[in-house]
């Protein structure tokens, strides 16, 4: 019983952290998370990066597992959400122009802020942190950030704005904004291709989706979970493209949307080709296909960091025109971030170096059966990542759902295990 006991003292120490990357303004890309963050730059040194560690005075301590980093244009800044694990009300900001942190305090946070590295948006022209909160009758919030800019000041409250058109049973929220309306993908029971939409600028939710139909008789995004991000306006424009990369990794769907802020059917203005609007347009899907990773884009570039702090990114994906570029492909970068964001959660790995193997089966179902049964930080998203990918794909059930590399979140099913079989030996 020894070495159970031993490995159960270890669970209040388990940390499931995940990466992030984000571009500042002038389009140099930063890793964080890992036992440093980095700074990258441009896309002409990806395939031999210049590795520069940042400050780490202030930084977050990056144990939260739904953490998103969002870019804050007008202010050459980020916001990180969720990056300390025992208190989400926490948002620290990171100042580019300076390589510096701080931190802001919020107050009268949703009781379940957070619970999806998708769920929250950064709107571009007032600076106010939109976020719909998980499960049955959840609300939407708001965080109005437009006194702070690339440093925290006085403590900001949330405020509940609506609920939503649609319900939010059963449903995780994927979120992304253009052209001043907040787009959620895969909402239960909606078509594919099509997204239920929240107009920041009258605040109300649409009653019925919107269509997005893909051109050139592309395939439509599924309705279903997965990430997504807003790509930025050379210009410093409110975005008007959006890019979704669905749990089945099918394709990455670059969705264009715009409307005329004054006639919502007036196409005067629209600052690309007109059979462009409301439509989706097909990227490669991401090499890495973790459900956990996060995503940045540049206006022309697309970049994938995974729970494990591999990064790839694909250069020249979308043109000026607002086009995808049909040659374009992920690259996978020789600098890996590596630590405390790069603990495990390959949730597509079929090789186990392990010499732990024998609880290997049982730890995906075990995780993946009882989300709740234990306390440990890292179980609920393995317990999350486990099923999802065992409901997209029959190539990672058992053994395969099991990470090569002993991270933490594999450690936390190994200890599940053995308190399983603990439990069979104690009848
Ligand atoms: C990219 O970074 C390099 C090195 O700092 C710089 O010389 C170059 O001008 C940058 N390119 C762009 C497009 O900003
Ligand atoms: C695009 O979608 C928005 C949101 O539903 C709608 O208001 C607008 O009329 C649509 N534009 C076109 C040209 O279909
Ligand atoms: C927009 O729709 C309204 C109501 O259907 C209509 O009266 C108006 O003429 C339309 N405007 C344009 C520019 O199509
Ligand atoms: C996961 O494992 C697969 C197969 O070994 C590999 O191709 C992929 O790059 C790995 N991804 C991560 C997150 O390490």
């Amino acid at each position: 019983m020894l070495p159970i006991l031993t490995l159960l003292s270890l669970i209040p120490s388990l940390v499931f952290a995940v990466p992030c990357v984000q571009f500042d303004t002038n389009w140099d890309l930063y890793a964080f998370g890992g036992n440093e963050d980095v700074k990258l730059g441009n896309s002409s040194s990806w395939s031999q990066p210049s590795v520069t560690p940042l400050s780490t005075s202030g930084r977050p301590p990056w144990t939260g597992q739904y953490t998103q980093c969002l870019q804050s244009q007008y202010n050459n800044a980020m916001y990180v959400l969720g990056a300390d694990d025992s208190d989400l009300s926490k948002i620290y900001i990171y100042n580019f122009a300076e390589d510096s942190w701080s931190l802001q305090d919020t107050s009268a946070e949703p009781s379940n802020l957070g619970m999806s590295r998708s769920a929250s948006v950064l709107d571009h022209d007032t600076n106010v942190i939109f976020t719909l909160t998980s499960g049955s009758g959840a609300s939407l919030y708001q965080l109005d950030l437009s006194t702070i800019q690339a440093t925290a000041g006085s403590s900001q409250a949330w405020s509940a704005v609506e609920n939503p058109s649609f319900s939010t049973s059963g449903y995780t929220p994927v979120a992304a904004e253009a052209s001043n309306h907040i787009h959620y993908f895969g909402v239960p029971d909606t078509a594919a291709g099509s997204a239920d939409l929240f107009v920041v600028h009258y605040a109300y939710f649409q009653p019925t989706p919107q269509s997005y139909p893909t051109l050139n008789g592309g395939e439509a995004f599924p309705d279903s979970g997965g990430q997504a991000i807003n790509v930025p306006n050379e210009a410093n424009n409110a975005p008007d493209q959006m890019v979704f990369f669905p749990n089945d990794f099918s394709n990455s769907y670059v969705v264009t949307h715009w409307t005329n802020p004054g006639s919502y059917n007036s196409t005067s203005g629209v600052p690309f080709a007109t059979d462009l609007i409301n439509t989706t347009q097909i990227l490669p899907a991401p090499s890495s296909q973790d459900q956990q990773a996060s995503y940045a884009a540049s206006p022309t570039d697309l970049v994938q960091i995974d729970t494990a702090g591999n990064i790839y990114y694909m250069t020249n994906a979308i043109s000026s025109s607002y086009t995808v570029q049909s040659g374009a492909s992920w690259t996978k970068m020789s600098y890996q971030l590596v630590g405390s964001g790069g603990s495990g959660g390959n949730t597509t790995s079929s090789s186990s170096s392990t010499s732990m193997t024998g609880g290997s089966s049982s730890t995906t179902g075990t995780s993946g059966s009882s989300e709740t049964s234990a306390g440990a930080s890292g179980s609920k998203t393995s317990g999350a990542a486990s099923s999802g990918t065992s409901k997209s794909s029959s190539s990672t059930s058992g053994a395969a759902g099991v990470s090569a590399s002993l991270g933490r979140w594999d450690l936390a099913g190994v200890v599940m295990t053995f308190a399983a079989v603990g439990g069979v030996i104690l009848l």
